[in-house]
Formats: structure tokens, C-alpha cells, sequence
């Protein structure tokens, strides 16, 4: 068993701002596995390949450098060097991510990427895939949800903070969208691993679910040692 803590959960369930403090309060690294996804999104718009072209955006995977690198003032992403931590939040990254994540070509790269990144220490992992697939031997593994119209207002919130415009009918919209099309893929579906714990934070704030969380490992940790 891997000593690390996986999350996995649809857009905008708190994921990241979760296993971001999670993380902080452990003193793990944080593994934001949609990253990759989005970073190589971001590449993939700027040299305008196609992303119906599963062939040319896996050999676009092979050539890019995906770099994670947490500091003081918080985790950035670069791209053959250039800083793309704003740029990638972009609601059309967010699309083109989701399109180019169901390519199994792409997911492959990804999946030697992260586990790389893993490798290097103890870990709270979080995506679509991470208990299921990336990490199948992961310690403590959680299915963090909310519902629809709390998630969307979520991100409008997020959205509206970073002065972008947005309504929350399009943001609700997006969101269904993109969940529809990363739970019916063949790879790597989004989807609780089986011995994964269900989270509902519709109604938690944030220190609420990372303290249930760190509750819960305890929990998990006790348990474990007891057989
Ligand atoms: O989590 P985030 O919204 O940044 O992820 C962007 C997209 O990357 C997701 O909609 C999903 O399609 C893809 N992704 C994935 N597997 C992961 C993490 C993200 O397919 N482990």
C-alpha cells in the first residue's frame, strides 16, 4: 500500500481547495493531476492542434515539459519553462482538457507524469482518476461531491472573484457538460474507487471537510493497524 491520500470528485466539488490545505496541514505535496490536463490543453490551443487528433496531441504530450513546483506563495505550472498558472484556469482550457483527457494516448503520458511526481514523496493526489486508476494502491482514498447548483455557484463565485463575467446558467451548463463527458469516457471514467470513502460537501465549508477528512484518516489509519 502507498502511503498517500487520494481525492477524486467532479468539477468544482472543492477538490483542490481541500487537498491544497489538506496537504499544507500534513505537510505532504499536492498532486493537482488536472494540470497536466489543462497545461497541455493550453499547448495545444496555442499551436492550434487539433483536438480531434488523437495522434498529434500524444506526440504534443511526448515533446511538452510539465512542470509542478509549490513554493510560499502557492503551486505553479509551467510549460517548457513559461509560467501558465493563470493562463490554464481559462474556462476554454478547462473544455479543450476535458476533450483531450479521453484520449487514451494522452491519459497514458499523464498517468507516467504523475506517477513521477508521486514518487518523489508523500502525496494528497487529486482528479478524476487517482483512486481508481493512477494510484489503485493509494492508503486513503475519497470520493469528494456536492451537488449540481452548489458546485456551479462555487465556481461563479471563483469566477466573479477573479473579475471574469459569467452567468451562472452558463457556468451551471459547463460544468454539466464537461462531468457528462469525463464519467462516459472509456478511460479513466470519473467514479469513486471501490474502497474509496463518499464525501458530501454541499453543505461543509472548507475547514469543515478537510477536518472531517483528517478525522477520517485517523479513522482508516486505526483501523488498519488493527488487522
Ligand atoms: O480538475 P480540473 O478541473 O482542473 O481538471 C480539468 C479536466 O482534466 C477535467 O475536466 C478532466 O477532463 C481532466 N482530468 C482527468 N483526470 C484527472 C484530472 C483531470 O481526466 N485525474
Amino acid at each position: 500500500m502507498r502511503n498517500m491520500i487520494t481525492i477524486d470528485g467532479p468539477a468544482a466539488s472543492g477538490k483542490s481547495t481541500v487537498g491544497k490545505e489538506l496537504a499544507r496541514r500534513l505537510g505532504w505535496r499536492y498532486l493537482d493531476s488536472g494540470a497536466f490536463y489543462r497545461a497541455l490543453a493550453w499547448k495545444a490551443l496555442r499551436e492550434e492542434v487539433p483536438l480531434n487528433k488523437p495522434e498529434a496531441l500524444s506526440e504534443l504530450a511526448k515533446k511538452t515539459r510539465i512542470n509542478l513546483s509549490s513554493s510560499t506563495e502557492g503551486l505553479r505550472i509551467f510549460v517548457d519553462g513559461h509560467d501558465v498558472t493563470q493562463a490554464i484556469r481559462e474556462e476554454c482550457v478547462s473544455e479543450a482538457a476535458s476533450i483531450l483527457a479521453a484520449l487514451p494516448e494522452v491519459r497514458r503520458v499523464m498517468l507516467g507524469l504523475q506517477q513521477e511526481f508521486a514518487a518523489r514523496g508523500k502525496v494528497v493526489a487529486e482528479g478524476r482518476d487517482m483512486g481508481t486508476v493512477v494510484f489503485p494502491d493509494a492508503r486513503f482514498k475519497f470520493f469528494l461531491d456536492a451537488e449540481l447548483e452548489e458546485r456551479a455557484r462555487r465556481r461563479h463565485r471563483e469566477l466573479i472573484s477573479r473579475g471574469k463575467r459569467a452567468s451562472l446558467e452558463k457556468v451551471k451548463a459547463e460544468l454539466t457538460e464537461r462531468d457528462q463527458r469525463d464519467s462516459t469516457r472509456d478511460v479513466a471514467p470519473l467514479g469513486p474507487a471501490e474502497d474509496a470513502l463518499y464525501v458530501d460537501s454541499t453543505h461543509l465549508g472548507v475547514g469543515e471537510v478537510v477536518d472531517l477528512l483528517l478525522h477520517k484518516l485517523k479513522c482508516i489509519e486505526a483501523s488498519q493497524n488493527n488487522k
